[in-house]
């Protein structure tokens, strides 16, 4: 059998040639992929991460105390934390979850440890329009007003492309995209009136930058930094 310098051999099979380039491309391909996520990391991670720094060093301490902030997804992990720093800095909290025992025991904990501070738990669906209706109406009734909105509830989940199903893709869609648009519609226009609010919507590195498997993760959280 006589190898072709060339792609394929006379049965028509490929054939690689360890002294062809393109061979030699295909061996220093992986690496070399490897450095420039490193370089793209650098160029758009760390200049991010030097601003918000530079940010944070200027920018005047203002006291939280007698603020009233709501966090979506409070029950579990960085919303259970978030929950926790806003109530030491003397804040008033919502906590807001599907997970109602997971909310509650939030707000038994921040009752215990800050006694004083009001927290009360929420069921709320972020994906329902008519449920984040229903939650503004008990915050009404519970606070009057709401001064910070942390949307932070979301799915971390990570599926290869091709076995997805649907209802993976739709959940991911409405929760860590969509309900973002529902919510601040429900709660922005108040804050516009009272001229007094904050939204903090919670993205992800991998708004800038995606890894294997986390596609639609990528995509959605790409959408929440919109830049
Ligand atoms: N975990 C990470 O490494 C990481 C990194 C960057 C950004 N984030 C983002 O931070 C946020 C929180 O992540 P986490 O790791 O703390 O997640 P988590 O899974 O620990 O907590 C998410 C909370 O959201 C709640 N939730 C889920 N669906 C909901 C719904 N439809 N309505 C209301 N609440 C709902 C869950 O019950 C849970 O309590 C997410 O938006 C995530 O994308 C996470």
């Amino acid at each position: 059998m006589s190898i072709h310098n060339g792609n394929t051999n006379e049965n028509g099979y490929l054939v690689i040639d360890p002294t062809n380039e393109r061979y030699r491309y295909q061996k220093i391909k992986e690496p070399l992929k490897f450095i420039l996520q490193c370089v793209y990391l650098s160029l758009v991670f760390f200049p991010l991460l030097f601003l918000s720094a530079i940010k944070t060093l200027i920018a005047r301490e203002r006291s939280l105390k007698g603020q009233t902030v709501l966090v979506t997804g409070g029950a579990h992990g960085l919303g259970k934390e978030l929950c926790f720093k806003f109530a030491s800095l003397g804040c008033s909290i919502a906590c807001v979850d599907i997970n109602d025992k997971g909310s509650r025991e939030t707000v038994i904990a921040i009752k215990e440890r800050y006694p004083g501070v009001e927290a009360h738990s929420y069921h709320c669906d972020v994906r329902s329009k008519h449920e984040i209706r229903i939650l503004h109406e008990h915050v009404k009734r519970d606070f009057q007003h709401l001064d910070i909105l942390v949307h932070n509830a979301g799915d971390v989940t990570s599926a290869y492309l091709i076995d997805f199903e649907d209802k993976f893709l739709d959940n991911m869609i409405d929760l860590n995209l969509k309900s973002h648009f529902l919510i601040y519609r429900e709660f922005l226009p108040e804050m516009i009136k009272r001229n007094k609010g904050h939204i903090v919507a919670i993205a992800s590195l991998a708004s800038v930058y995606s890894e294997m498997n986390f596609s639609i993760y990528t995509a959605t959280k790409h959408g929440v930094l919109g830049r």
